[in-house]
């Protein structure tokens, strides 16, 4: 009876003929507490106004973008400004708030209040409104029920890889997926520049690496050992400017861009541009496989780093993320183990075997602990892949653990952080369906949603232990995916799933109430025009 005069009275409020619609609070990520309250509800009309504190230059951006929500949903835009209004859509900051990404929503028939202790608070805030909103009210008037809601996310790294070396996406779409990012509450954009396949970072000081290493003449066709090649180049790479803008765009939506460069190995299209780096001299190709390869930066070599710290030095000058990859997975010891330069540094740095690694693992350790003294002198930090622990692990590196969870666990036990990306949960370049025929090509695999949605990051640690898993990531490797809209399909909805184990505490989840919840999501999706994939309503449908 309350709540059919509670719906009288938003009718009389604005108005009989207005078209309505309801917001709802069954978002994802599910918010920590949501306390719904049987009073009047706000109503958003277009009159409504969104307002920040005078001078909060950052709060100012959150209300337009809120507004730029509003609108993709309704078709109206609501007004921003510096003033108090009566019912508003106030964007304030609140140090009572918790967490420097914690928020706290409260609406009632008078306003909406969106709070945090930082404005990154309140842009998750904003993003909760947004996703509450339904994706499609043309025109309508929105009716958003009283309610409370305190949010803040489990893991400080809620992070998403993309692949632009394999293949090479134009910087629109690289912005595209950070606003994915921002919809899905994640705040790390892994962005992997440099690979066997493609060089794609200008990098002024060695101009070769772009106008060699960013051009493949030709490409394995279909599975790596088809035997067969196209003639098809692939070519592309980001000027400066462009990543500039890039990191500004990030920052704006709260994203930050950690770069990756992938050395010791993963250097062929370095080496096609700068043959001296290796081992044999050369000449290498642009790679035009998949895999793992023998040749690699020569470590005996000083050239080599002079050309990581030159390379270094201008790939942290674009980015300021205090975190900076450089990779360290897949590098073969079969050079080194030839190479008198190699052998020579062994000795001199007295690196020596044991039961558990090889002299050539020391001196992958020693060229890893060496761009890591260089990085941290410059006040920037090193992650690795976990291959960093096979031999000794540089005294600062951050690990992130993709051959499965026992990289990240072995980590942490030893004080150091770690970022879980393990492949059988959240390598999305794998199958999502069992039905591969009538999926596109893969490098194989199978991750459906709820295997995303089932990982919890701190097994197999203690509690004090578990504070070092600093976050979780997905991946998408790009070898078998050629266009935009294919990365959309791989990643739509599996980072719905994988925002929900970033950021919402393990005895909120619940997979069967995430299906439901993920529908209203792929409105918004489908709205936008993006390329979901849609095996959930499928296996949806077989959970009921
Ligand atoms: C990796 O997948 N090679 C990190
Ligand atoms: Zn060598």
């Amino acid at each position: 009876m309350r709540k059919i005069f509670l719906s009288l009275l938003a009718l009389l409020m604005i108005g009989c003929t207005d078209k309505q619609v309801m917001a709802g609070y069954d978002i994802v990520p599910l918010p920590q507490s949501v306390k719904t309250k049987q009073e009047a509800p706000f109503i958003i009309t277009k009159n409504t106004v969104i307002t920040y504190p005078e001078g909060d230059t950052l709060l100012q951006r959150n209300a337009k973008f809120l507004s730029e929500y509003v609108q993709h949903a309704t078709g109206y835009e609501l007004a921003v400004k510096n003033s108090t209004a009566q019912k508003s859509i106030v964007l304030d900051i609140n140090p009572e708030v918790k967490g420097k990404e914690g928020y706290r929503l409260v609406i009632t028939s008078q306003n909406i209040r969106i709070e945090g202790t930082t404005a990154k608070g309140v842009f998750y805030g904003v993003q909760t409104l947004r996703k509450a909103i339904p994706a499609v009210a043309d025109g309508a008037v929105i009716t958003l029920p009283s309610v409370e809601i305190v949010d803040s996310p489990r893991f400080e790294y809620r992070g998403m890889h993309l692949d632009v070396c394999r293949h090479f996406f134009p910087i629109e779409f690289v912005k595209e997926y950070i606003d994915l990012l921002a919809l899905h509450n994640m705040n790390i954009l892994h962005f992997h520049l440099s690979d066997d396949q493609g060089w794609r970072i200008e990098i002024k000081k060695y101009p070769k690496l772009t106008e060699v290493g960013s051009v493949r003449h030709r490409t394995v066709v279909g599975r790596i050992d088809s035997g067969k090649y196209d003639s098809i180049t692939v070519q592309g790479y980001y000027t400066q400017e462009q990543l500039r803008d890039l990191v500004q765009y990030a920052t704006e939506r709260y994203v930050n861009i950690v770069p990756e460069i992938d050395l010791p190995g993963h250097m062929l299209a370095a080496l096609a541009a700068y043959p001296e780096l290796g081992c044999t001299g050369g000449p290498y190709e642009v790679c035009p496989d998949w895999g793992v390869f023998t040749d690699v930066l020569c470590i005996g070599n000083e050239k080599t780093f002079e050309f990581l710290e030159g390379v270094l030095s201008e790939v942290i000058d674009i980015f300021p993320s205090k975190y900076i990859h450089i990779g360290g997975d897949e590098t073969p010891r079969d050079r080194w183990k030839e190479c008198l330069k190699c052998q020579a540094r062994i000795k001199t740095e007295r690196l020596k075997k044991d039961q558990r690694f090889t002299a050539e693992d020391r001196l992958q350790s020693y060229c890893m602990a060496r761009i890591e003294r260089f990085l941290n002198k410059k006040g920037r930090c090193i992650i690795g892949w976990d291959e960093i622990l096979d031999g000794d692990i540089a005294p600062n590196a951050t690990v992130m653990s993709w051959r499965g969870s026992e990289g990240g666990i072995k980590a942490a036990q030893m004080g150091h952080k770690s970022i879980m990306v393990p492949h059988m949960y959240c390598y999305f370049d794998y199958y999502q369906s069992k039905d591969t025929d009538k999926e596109p090509l893969a490098i194989g695999g199978y991750i459906p949603m709820e295997k995303v949605y089932s990982l919890e990051p701190t097994t197999g640690l203690t509690q004090e232990q578990a504070k070092f898993i600093w976050g979780v990531q997905a991946n998408l490797w790009t070898e078998y995916i050629t266009t935009t809209d294919h990365i959309e399909y791989m990643v739509l909805p599996r980072m719905a799933a994988l925002a929900e184990v970033q950021w919402t505490q393990p005895d909120r989840k619940d997979y069967k109430n995430f299906t439901c919840r993920v529908l209203k999501l792929m409105k918004l999706y489908e709205r936008d025009g993006l390329n979901y994939a849609e095996h959930i309503c499928e296996e949806k449908s077989e959970l009921q």
